[in-house]
């Protein structure tokens, strides 16, 4: 059997990168065949042909079957992997209040198209920006889709901080005569609270490094240096800004790979009898409902999420530790997280009834 699979914004930048991860295996499994649908707005409609050429030529033993299209009921039919991606950038002079308007009302089209015609249990990632209200703009707009299949990616900023933190790991074994032998892939517990903008935690708090087989605490690193760290979440913060500045465009293969390994972590089947404390930490904007850190209700908030073995499912890890300095930061990402809803409500006014 294949899974039905759409992206929307099928023309742009990070679906062309995401295309052969997912058609290659590196989503879905090595042998799971993908029925995959491309969904962009008729302005895209020659490109959308190009790429379905290209797709054709590639000859991937996985894609069981390719609509490229500008119909919404064509895209959606059946689906049950949502990946949203379509939305528009935020233009020079461009106020960010105009751009969260423009990108609800096509985020509120795409999800009552996706209620419509899609599976009544489609698992959905929006990754159009401003991620998380937008995430709740789709969740809103669809409500007979239950609300704890609607994620957001912030899936990016904890691999930028993971790649960060192995190299402050370096820096300081280096510093100490030591072989600088720390991966990106040796580095557990990092992960991002809040918004998917510059108000973002990077959190490395719990986090280790394991380097020759010996998992030590990610704070070790800084201990010499410790502007190093205030540095370093900055830089997290900064970096999708720093990648546009640089290539005149934003992040589209490290926004790839993160959404393959955003899926993979939320929707890879596991074993039952795995035991919790194995299971990596990983991050991802859902609703804050219930959540075990007194951040308000009705939120899209990026959280350090596990896998529940007995269920499936994930759950927020609970009981890590928050200094008063990281509390401040959560204040003011939540803070910005209910600007962002007050204006995208002007397109979806129940966005605001539970606040
Ligand atoms: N959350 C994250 O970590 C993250 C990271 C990188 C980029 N992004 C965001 O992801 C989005 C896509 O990025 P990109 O680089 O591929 O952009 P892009 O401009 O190259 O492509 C976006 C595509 O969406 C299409 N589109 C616009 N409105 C649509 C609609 N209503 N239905 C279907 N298609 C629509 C456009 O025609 C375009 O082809 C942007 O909003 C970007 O800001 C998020």
């Amino acid at each position: 059997m294949s899974i039905e699979v759409v992206i929307t914004g099928g023309a742009g930048r990070i679906a062309y990168a995401l295309i052969p991860l997912i058609l290659s295996g590196q989503v879905f499994g090595s042998t799971q065949k993908v029925s995959l649908r491309l969904l962009d707005v008729e302005f895209a409609a020659a490109k959308l042909v190009g790429i379905a050429m290209e797709i054709e030529d590639s000859n991937y033993e996985l894609c069981a079957g390719l609509v490229a299209t500008t119909d919404p009921q064509k895209a959606f039919e059946g689906v049950e992997v949502a990946i949203l991606l379509g939305g528009y950038p935020r233009l020079p002079g461009m106020e960010r209040k105009d751009l969260t308007t423009k990108n609800a009302e096509g985020m509120r089209d795409q999800a009552r198209d996706l209620q419509a015609y899609g599976s009544s249990n489609v698992k959905v990632l929006v990754v159009a920006n401003p991620a998380n209200t937008n995430c709740l703009v789709a969740m809103k707009s669809a409500p007979q889709i239950p609300a704890e299949n609607f994620t957001c990616l912030t899936r990016l900023d904890q691999e930028r901080l993971r790649f960060f933190v192995a190299s402050q790991a370096n820096k300081s074994l280096a510093s100490r005569g030591l072989s600088p032998s720390a991966q990106p892939s040796n580095v557990k517990g990092v992960a991002i609270w809040g918004n998917h903008s510059t108000t973002q935690v990077p959190y490395v708090d719990a986090a280790t490094v394991v380097i020759d087989g010996n998992e030590q605490p990610a704070t070790s690193f800084f201990v010499e240096e410790p502007a190093a760290l205030d540095a370093l979440v900055s830089g997290v913060q900064n970096r999708g800004a720093e990648v546009m500045k640089a290539q005149q465009a934003s992040s589209g293969m490290s926004a790839a790979n993160a959404i393959a390994a955003h899926l993979r972590d939320w929707l890879k089947p596991i074993d039952a009898s795995s035991s919790s404390s194995d299971l990596e930490i990983f991050s991802m904007g859902i609703l804050s409902n219930g959540n075990p850190y007194g951040v308000p209700d009705g939120l899209c908030f990026s959280f350090p999420l596990r896998r529940v073995p007995a269920t499936g499912g994930f759950e927020i890890v609970a009981g890590l530790p928050i200094s008063a300095k990281m509390q401040a930061q959560l204040d003011a990402t939540v803070e910005e997280l209910m600007g962002e809803i007050v204006d995208a409500a002007t397109i979806v006014p129940s966005l605001v009834s539970k606040l």
